[in-house]
């Protein structure tokens, strides 16, 4: 099998775009859309990948896609909805790739938050705000807000995106269509929080995109996975502390562990560590989907 985590050149003679985690590959009007199993953490790419982790969240983004009823970028699973060029790494591509249609991506990304964790959590207490919202006195770490709030952000090229206000956004992409991103997205969190809830995830916050095309504001790139998202087991829900969660918490709480600086090259990955991540994953994924997972 290829290497999963860096997938060199998979569709070869076609010019790739590699985000942190995808690949994108163009054809136009439509792109081909492959997440690798690359893991970043602390805004590094880590030099070990999680084997299957692409394949997962490129199953999670599928069911949503499915059951939100929303307009969004996926054409198909199948990657010979694109011209494949020969000598395609086909196998490599399975399970892990979308056709979608290609969009003026809006710069902005729409995070929506329904409880106080990280940096809202760190912010809250210097100034009970978080991104610049007020909110009431007596909230503590991991609570669920008293509604859910909209802080949106720009993409950074390199490193941390950059938090900015409402106002701020319609000076960048207008009045019309602030308003719009913002009310799809706290409209497409509710909805979705509400399902993961059924199957015993709290989904903490989260950030969307969208991208524009023939005048239309679709939703792009992945949707409500734990790489985009936090997500939180109610079982083990306790607010007054920082909550386990099914994302790269313990990627991030090993790196604390080492003497790396975080301004340097990542240090290799133990492989007990990339077991435990892998589990869970997949133990994310079989929660919300309640199947096991298989990306045959
Ligand atoms: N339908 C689409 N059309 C154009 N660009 C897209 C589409 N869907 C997602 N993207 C872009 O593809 C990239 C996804 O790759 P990823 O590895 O997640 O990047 P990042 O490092 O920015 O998170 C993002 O830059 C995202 O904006
Ligand atoms: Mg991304």
């Amino acid at each position: 099998m290829a290497s999963s985590a860096l997938l060199e050149s998979i569709v070869p003679g076609i010019p790739v775009r590699r985000g942190k985690v995808r690949d994108i590959y163009d054809f136009g009007d439509k792109l081909l859309f492959v997440a690798t199993d690359r893991i970043s953490a602390f805004d590094w790419i880590l030099p070990n990948g999680i084997p299957d982790k692409g394949r997962i969240l490129t199953k999670l983004s599928e069911m949503w896609f499915e059951r939100l009823d929303v307009k969004n970028h996926l054409i198909s699973m199948d990657p010979h909805d694109v011209p494949l060029p020969e000598g395609t790494d086909y196998d490599s591509l399975l399970g892990r790739s979308m056709v979608v249609r290609k969009t003026e991506v809006v710069p902005i990304e729409c995070v929506i938050r329904g409880y106080l964790s990280g940096s809202g959590w760190k912010e809250y207490q210097k100034s009970q705000s978080v991104c610049g919202i007020s909110l009431k006195e007596g909230l503590t770490e991991s609570d669920r807000l008293p509604e859910l709030i909209f802080t949106p952000a720009t993409k950074a090229e390199e490193g941390h995106d950059i938090n900015i206000s409402f106002e701020q956004m319609v000076d960048i992409v207008g009045q019309d269509l602030s308003e719009q991103l913002r009310d799809m997205s706290l409209d497409i969190y509710r909805r979705g929080a509400e399902f993961a809830l059924t199957k015993d995830i709290i989904i903490a916050d989260t950030k969307f995109e969208f991208g524009q095309i023939d005048n239309e504001v679709i939703l792009i790139d992945e949707v409500l996975t734990p790489d985009s998202s936090r997500f939180w087991p109610v079982d083990l829900y306790e607010p007054g502390k920082g909550q386990p969660s099914y994302d790269k918490q313990f990627v991030r709480d090993w790196l604390e562990t080492t003497s790396w600086d975080k301004n340097s090259e990542p240090p290799e990955l133990p492989v007990e560590i990339i077991e435990k991540t892998r589990e869970k994953y997949i133990e994310a994924y079989e929660k919300l989907v309640e199947e096991p997972f298989s990306w045959k």
